[in-house]
């Protein structure tokens, strides 16, 4: 499976296997990502899975649909790299992707 690294608000980088076709917040939860916490489930509704994503990832992520943008606009540290990672499905050309976990409001 191809890996994808979360970078923890601590700095610390953690490889988590990815599968085609899953979210990445199901990734990151599987290996106990830390400040992935997902309340809601992936649905898109509690933005506990809120990362930014590597400058140089950002084209190939994509950007979020609206209502995960609409959650995203009452996150204090969103920003233009914002995603949340419920709402992203791996995908092959992600292998080696790099998120930041980020800061909880
Ligand atoms: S898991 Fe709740 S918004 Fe992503």
């Amino acid at each position: 499976m191809p890996l994808v690294t979360f970078v923890t608000a601590d700095g610390e980088k953690v490889d988590v296997d990815a599968k085609i076709g899953r979210s990445l917040m199901e990734a990151a939860t599987d290996a106990d990502v830390d400040g992935i916490d997902a309340d809601c489930g992936g649905g898109c509704s509690c933005a506990t899975c809120h990362v930014h994503v590597h400058e140089d990832w950002t084209e190939v992520v994509g950007r979020p649909n609206d209502l995960e943008a609409e959650m995203l606009e009452f996150e204090d540290s969103s920003n233009e790299r914002s995603r949340l990672s419920c709402q992203i499905e791996m995908t092959d050309d992600m292998a080696g992707l790099v998120l930041e976990v980020a800061a909880e409001d």
